[in-house]
């Protein structure tokens, strides 16, 4: 991690992205195109990228349906998607 790029992890692959990054973009770099698993068993994604269709759930250190789209992402951050929501 430097001043300008902080780390995380999306279901357990780490990735480093810029300072400031939303969490949806954390996952885009971790090659996961998945936020959420819909009541059906649908994998679903972001869609609106701006906090209004909350498709873009996830858990983010144990709290669920964060909003990847609307969060940026901190240093040592846990993600985890196709939480059933
Ligand atoms: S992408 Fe629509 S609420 Fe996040």
């Amino acid at each position: 991690m430097t001043e300008r790029s902080c780390s995380v992890t999306i279901d357990g692959i780490a990735v480093t992205v810029p300072a400031g990054a939303s969490v949806v973009a954390a996952i885009v770099t971790a090659g996961t195109l998945r936020t959420r698993t819909s009541m059906t068993g649908q994998c679903r994604f972001a869609l609106c990228g701006m906090g209004r269709c909350q498709e873009c759930r996830v858990t983010v250190d144990g709290q669920p349906h964060v909003l990847a789209c609307r969060t940026a992402c901190r240093d040592g951050m846990q993600i985890q998607t196709g939480t059933l929501a």
